[in-house]
């Protein structure tokens, strides 16, 4: 009997992840940070994080498409219950580390983790609403910005740019030739050349069987080794953006809602990742 896969495949090894770890060795003695083979995911798993993704794309069309000024953030909340629900997933989000709620919904000067509740959605307001679901034990990740009535150009711009660093982020994934560290690089240049920050306390992540996984995804350019980016990696980009400092603080109601220092605006979007063997595919969308 020949030794099958570490990866769960099923397959033997030789004609499976064998050339792929000689791969590794060969850039770990280069001097590249190489990831774990926790990190990379087999198809299987890979199809069971799309499956949660179907369910959490949807949920975010659902609230896209429902979500209005004289709502409550808690409104917002029971839209992800029933239609997570009745969608055949959960939230993975409900009582994790004690959180609260199903979803974060973070309005303006809210960085992230904003707790849905009695505030009442208006007329200017940005607001971004964090989804991550659950289907037979896989995650995906996902979160978008929504501009309530009359917008001012300022945040207007704060949520394209946002959108845009995501994008560079994206970019700057090309297996077996960039690192992790380089998307936070990507992302960070193209926030300052618009004149804002980049919120460092909170990263991207690896995701999977559970919601955190490794790797650690930084937004900004870190000053130390990171994995090389290889085919099976699954994880999520998901910048902060401010439009003044970078600096956060936590709010008095609760041990979860971060604020920016200056109470100037915050934004961001997230994708959940699949590196392939030749790119990267967006999985949340
Ligand atoms: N969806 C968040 C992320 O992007 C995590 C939610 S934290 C929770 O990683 F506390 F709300 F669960
Ligand atoms: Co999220
Ligand atoms: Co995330």
């Amino acid at each position: 009997m020949k030794k099958k896969c570490w990866c769960g495949s099923q397959l033997v090894y030789d004609v499976c992840h064998e050339e792929f770890d000689k791969k590794l060795k060969y850039y770990k003695k280069h001097g590249y940070k190489v990831p774990t083979h926790k990190m990379i995911k087999n198809q299987k798993q890979v199809e069971a994080i799309k499956k949660a993704a179907v369910v959490n794309n949807g949920l975010l069309d659902y609230i896209e498409k429902n979500i209005k000024i004289g709502m409550t953030t808690q409104d917002i909340d029971d839209m992800a219950v029933a239609y997570t629900s009745s969608h055949g997933g959960y939230s993975a989000d409900l009582n994790y580390q004690g959180y609260p709620k199903s979803i974060c919904t973070s309005v303006n000067d809210e960085v992230c983790h904003g707790i849905p509740g009695n505030y009442v959605l208006k007329d200017g307001d940005i607001i971004n609403v964090d989804a991550t679901t659950g289907v037979n034990g896989y995650y995906a990740d996902a979160s978008r910005m929504f501009m309530l009535g009359h917008v001012s150009e300022e945040a207007k711009r704060l949520v394209k740019v946002t959108k845009e660093c995501l994008e560079e982020g994206m970019k700057a994934v090309k297996p077996w030739k960039s690192c992790i560290g380089d998307i936070g690089a990507a992302i960070e240049k193209h926030a300052h050349l618009n004149g804002y920050s980049v919120v460092q306390e909170f990263c991207g992540h690896g995701i999977g069987s559970s919601m955190h996984e490794d790797p650690y995804v930084f937004h900004f350019k870190p000053n130390e080794k990171t994995e090389l980016i290889v085919p099976g990696m699954v994880f999520t980009i998901e910048p902060m953006i401010n439009q003044g400092t970078r600096h956060i603080h936590l709010g008095y109601d609760n041990d979860w809602t971060v604020y920016t220092d200056d109470g100037k605006l915050s934004a961001q979007w997230e994708h959940t990742f699949l590196v392939t063997e030749d790119g990267v595919e967006i999985i949340s969308q």
